[in-house]
């Protein structure tokens, strides 16, 4: 049931719960790094929590807490815009409990709220994005698309750097040069290669592979850091609700967003990074933006049900399912 703006009267049990279920499967379809998941949700007494489950990132080896919550503060997004879409008004407390620092978010409904045409074209668009790893080899995205996408991540309280071709040619070369003792910096360097065109690292001097000429990734792809003045799980959390914000408007835009994790999942990258681009202060994810020629698809990635993403009964209190309208 969607509510009714205007009408003031207490929200029942039954509702909120319906209202929160929707809003846990439609987080189930957020980005998150290697498609772990890595959130659980938990209702009770009429409010949503949200966890971070380090332990579904823990084979992965992940050095610190910045990729989980990143991925829940994607699925965050998707929640409260579900509720907003569905004509909730939401207050929502980030890391309402000092104590634990895995419960990222509180949401308690307020009241219903009237749903704008925006909010409700964005909701729909959680059920079209996906992540796209092609090489996008369309049209450039114009700069004025750019803007609307920038604007969306940066509501979000966190920057969106452009990198400007020199930038690219920049990274590239630095990852290059780099004593690559972390086999993911080796792996960034091949993939910022690929990013920049596959044939474009080719030959050698002094042993490093350089850039050598433009190919069609270049003019296709837009480049850009999510980044802000803080390291804090906080700004991660942001950075996933900026990921999100902006992954959706994007997509409502044709345009393809490409989050990459290893040139900010270990430090000597994150340094690498923040000394070639000093100006972004502190980076929280790298994007590749872009339009695919074609409109085909990647093949989606397995995601778990909302049911496997909440607390158990006995250790909390489960979501219930929507009653029947
Ligand atoms: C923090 C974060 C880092 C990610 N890093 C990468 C990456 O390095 N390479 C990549 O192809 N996808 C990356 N992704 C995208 C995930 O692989 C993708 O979201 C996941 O597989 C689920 O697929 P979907 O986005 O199509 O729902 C990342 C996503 C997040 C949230």
């Amino acid at each position: 049931m969607a509510a009714s703006p205007g009408v003031v009267r207490p929200i029942s049990g039954r509702i909120t719960n319906e209202a929160f279920y929707r809003a846990v499967v439609a987080a189930g379809k957020a980005p998150s790094a290697y498609n772990t998941q890595p959130w659980r949700w938990r209702v009770s007494n009429g409010v949503l929590d949200l966890f971070a489950d380090h332990a579904r990132m823990v084979d992965l080896g992940e050095p610190d807490r910045r990729l989980a919550t990143i991925g829940c503060g994607a699925a965050l997004h998707h929640a409260r815009l579900t509720l907003a879409a569905r004509g909730w008004r939401v207050t929502v407390t980030r890391r309402p409990d000092d104590a634990d620092p895995d419960h990222l978010a509180r949401l308690h409904i307020d009241g219903a709220a009237p749903v704008s045409p925006d909010t409700a074209d964005l909701a729909r668009a959680i059920a079209l994005r996906h992540t796209d790893p092609r090489p996008v080899t369309g049209d450039p995205i114009e700069p004025e698309d750019l803007d609307t996408i920038r604007a969306a991540f940066e509501a979000q309280h966190v920057r969106l750097g452009v990198l400007r071709p020199d930038q690219v040619l920049g990274l590239t070369v630095a990852t290059g040069r780099a004593d690559n003792t972390e086999p993911v910096d080796a792996q960034w360097h091949a993939e910022l290669a690929l990013w920049t065109g596959g044939d474009r690292i080719a030959g050698a001097a002094d042993g490093l592979p350089l850039p050598i000429a433009h190919g069609e990734h270049d003019r296709a792809a837009t480049f850009a850091v999510l980044h802000g003045p803080r390291d804090q799980d906080l700004d991660w959390l942001h950075a996933g609700e900026a990921l999100s914000a902006g992954s959706l408007v994007a997509t409502g835009m044709g345009v393809s967003v490409l989050p990459f994790s290893a040139p900010i999942e270990h430090a000597g990258a994150r340094e690498l990074l923040r000394r070639a681009i000093p100006e972004f202060g502190c980076p929280y994810l790298m994007l590749r933006l872009g339009r695919h020629a074609t409109a085909t698809a990647a093949p989606r990635s397995t995601r778990l049900t909302a049911a496997e993403t909440m607390k158990r009964p006995g250790q909390d209190a489960a979501v219930p399912g929507p009653a029947e309208s």
